[in-house]
């Protein structure tokens, strides 16, 4: 038995396995498909808030973009039609610039860092910061781990192999500078589009964790692996903030330790699966480089070009040294 199945299975047993009839039926926009980080926290939501509420709440998770790209989710659920989204983090930073600290590189530099960030004073601050920007509400989080770097053409390991490869970007102004301090110009594309487009070779490559390319079959247009660590990627479950001032102070505490709960059980399964995903990518048949020198030339350039240029946006220079000097490192 798996970890979902254990931790479902459990669950579905305090249920009895029936909701009541008149339970109200959420739904939830998924950017990734089956078998991923942000699958695995959507269905551990869903049982404990059937539990939680006693069957009187439960959800539909729609996998691979069905109700929208990531970025249209956030305003979907803004303006009330669309319920709960899992995305990840860059695709919400466009719409509250100060979630972006999460999304600078190199900042997050493990998934004890992601669970201190996301779980503390800071990560509340970013929540209410997010209600007030976007109107909506971040009750849950997926850790999906380092987004690494894949190509269908060579093997990457310095700065210089970058050279040349068309490589695709959410639409996030960080990532697209962090690029441009490596020296290429990358495209910036909508989630959804990223598939066909790989396959059909407009891009060279792209970059995602190991889990969500997993989820995305990625290895069947995919072939070289570089093992980047510039951005851990966290992917958060929000709420429309105008469905839960809809629900009763009862309702809105049954969704928040819904999302708590389904939070530790993400954890949990980045440390049980990512590794195994990682060998089954390999069997699959691509490689795996690691960057050239512990990535010191990635590091450098990507620290000293980029956090500068985002100070302004993030909410000032002491916002991220908050940050790093609550994740224990040296402020800027
Ligand atoms: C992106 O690259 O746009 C996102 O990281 C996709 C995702 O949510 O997994």
């Amino acid at each position: 038995m798996n970890m979902m199945t254990r931790f479902l299975t459990g669950a579905a047993t305090v249920l009895a396995l029936s909701l009541p009839a008149h339970a109200a039926e959420y739904r939830i926009a998924v950017g990734d498909g089956a078998g991923g980080t942000q699958e695995a926290l959507g269905k551990a939501f869903v049982a404990a808030l059937e539990e939680k509420s006693g069957g009187n709440m439960t959800g539909k998770l729609f996998l691979n973009g069905q109700l929208g790209d990531e970025q249209d989710t956030v305003t979907a659920a803004a303006t009330g039609t669309l319920d709960f989204s899992i995305l990840a983090i860059n695709n919400i930073t466009p719409f509250s610039p100060s979630v972006g600290t999460m999304t600078l590189p190199y900042v997050i530099l493990s998934l004890e860092d992601a669970e201190k960030l996301t779980q503390g004073d800071i990560g509340q601050q970013m929540i209410d910061q997010t209600i007030e920007d976007a109107g909506v509400r971040i009750i849950g989080w997926a850790y999906s781990g380092f987004r690494v770097l894949t190509n269908s053409k060579k093997p990457v390991s310095t700065v210089a192999d970058l050279k040349d490869l068309v490589v695709r970007v959410p639409k996030n102004e960080i990532m697209i500078e962090t690029y441009k301090s490596w020296g290429i110009n990358p495209t910036p594309m909508a989630w959804g589009e990223t598939f066909a487009a790989l396959q059909q070779k407009v891009v060279d490559g792209q970059d995602n964790p190991y889990m969500t390319i997993y989820a995305m079959k990625f290895d069947e247009v995919q072939k070289h692996i570089t093992n980047l660590r510039y951005i851990f990627s966290i992917e958060p479950l929000i709420v429309s903030e105008s469905l839960f001032q809809s629900l009763s102070p009862e309702e809105q505490q049954q969704v928040l330790d819904a999302g708590k709960e389904a939070t530790a059980f993400s954890a949990e399964f980045l440390r049980g699966e990512e590794a195994k995903i990682r060998d089954e990518l390999v069997a699959r048949g691509m490689d795996i480089t690691e960057p050239a020198e512990g990535e010191k030339e990635f590091i450098e350039l990507a620290t000293n070009a980029v956090w500068p240029k985002f100070y302004d946006q993030i909410g000032g220079k002491d916002v991220l040294n908050n940050v790093l000097t609550s994740l224990g490192r040296d402020p800027v």
